[in-house]
């Protein structure tokens, strides 16, 4: 099987996360190894479908030894990434001006046909792993590679640049606790993680927070007080509250910043919300930190940049066993292939019964319910 492919592309889709770089220096120094050509495409697949984008014809880059020497320690991606421009709906204006989504998938079907690009390593989040799917459907030979730092990617245990997002998280939180003790406050620290509270969670336990606030279950504000209450004391006058920006209140809705047709919702002010309605309850003063992009940021930890590295060299001994369609995961302890279509549009939620979520609430952590 690994006589049919020449060269494979590799791209890098939807919001970054720690362990792109090494994902792509795997896919590389596996791939080449076995005597295949390496291209990346720049910016998820605008880089090989939309050349009028780069003029100067560097959509799509030869990828050697040389390129990636350097690369597993470093954050972002070396060859950019968009979650705008979805080739399947892609947004165009109309005659009228108004803003319409056009399949243009054909188009980049025939761009990997005219590039002569034998298989696709796409590496990305649930958006980019349902177009590998679809671009499977159309005859294009994929493996996908799980990535987000929101771990909310189904059939895998973990995603890369989650571990990296929850020790930065971790270590902010141990540094407002020195602060809030210090002016007897409270202070609400909002993590990314969209619709799961997988981030929150982890390092909300890890940095000893009094209260955690996800969305997998709605809190009630008036528990919050009560518990911040009755666990001050004289020696422990202050709180640290964990929300996850997609964190809701009992029969409310999540908190938005932006919302625009054919878009992912921007999620944003869930610390806030929860600082004003505690504030109305708490004679203390109640500040907010907002971690936002600051965990997608920086150099990968050890832990992600080995799973990295573990995904990408998986995803070319795949394609040479002849795999498609599949994406690669982490079973522990190994790495092994699941069918992307199991794994894409299906988030996967923290489990309310899991040792972990018992160990928080035997910590007394409060949750709001
Ligand atoms: O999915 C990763 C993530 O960082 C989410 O945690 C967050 O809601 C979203 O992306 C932010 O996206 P953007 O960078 O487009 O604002």
């Amino acid at each position: 099987m690994n006589n049919e492919i020449k060269r494979i592309a590799v791209n890098t889709g939807g919001g970054d996360a720690p362990g792109l770089n090494a994902v792509i220096r795997a896919v590389v120094m596996s791939a080449i190894k076995k005597g295949w050509e390496v291209i990346g495409i720049r910016d998820g697949y605008n880089g090989l479908y939309l050349p009028q984008m780069y003029p100067k014809g560097d959509g799509l880059i030869k990828l050697g030894f040389e390129d990636v020497v350097d690369i597993t320690s470093t954050g972002g991606t070396i060859l950019g990434t968009t979650n705008r421009g979805n080739p399947f709906r892609y947004p165009m204006k109309d005659a009228s001006g108004n803003v319409v989504e056009v399949d243009r998938s054909e188009e980049l079907v025939e761009a990997f046909r005219r590039n002569n690009i034998d298989a696709l390593v796409a590496i990305g989040g649930d958006g980019s792993l349902t177009m590998a799917n679809q671009l499977a459907q159309k005859g294009i030979r994929v493996i996908g590679v799980p990535k987000t730092i929101d771990n909310d990617l189904d059939k895998t245990n973990i995603t890369f640049g989650f571990d990296t997002a929850v020790s930065f998280a971790t270590e902010c939180i141990d540094r407002l606790h020195s602060t809030a003790k210090a002016h007897k406050r409270i202070i609400v620290v909002e993590v990314m993680g969209r619709n799961a509270g997988w981030i929150a969670l982890n390092s909300g336990i890890s940095g000893s927070a009094d209260v955690i606030l996800i969305p997998e279950i709605p809190y009630d504000i008036t528990i919050v007080s009560d518990h911040l209450k009755s666990v001050f004391t004289e020696d422990h006058d202050y709180a640290i509250i964990v929300v996850a920006e997609g964190a809701l209140p009992k029969g409310g809705t999540v908190s938005v910043i932006e919302r625009e047709a054919g878009k992912a919702e921007r999620l944003g002010g869930a610390a806030e919300r929860v600082a004003a309605e505690l504030q109305a309850l708490s004679k203390k003063e109640v500040r907010t930190a907002i971690l936002g992009h600051l965990l997608r940021g920086g150099s990968p930890t050890t832990f992600d940049r080995l799973l990295s590295l573990r995904f990408g060299a998986a995803a070319i001994r795949g394609l040479e066993q002849g795999f498609s369609n599949v994406m690669v995961a982490l079973n522990p302890p190994t790495v092994n292939y699941v069918p992307l279509e199991d794994a894409i549009n299906k988030m996967k939620s923290v489990n309310l019964k899991s040792d972990t979520m018992l160990t928080a609430r035997d910590l007394g952590i409060c949750f709001g319910d």
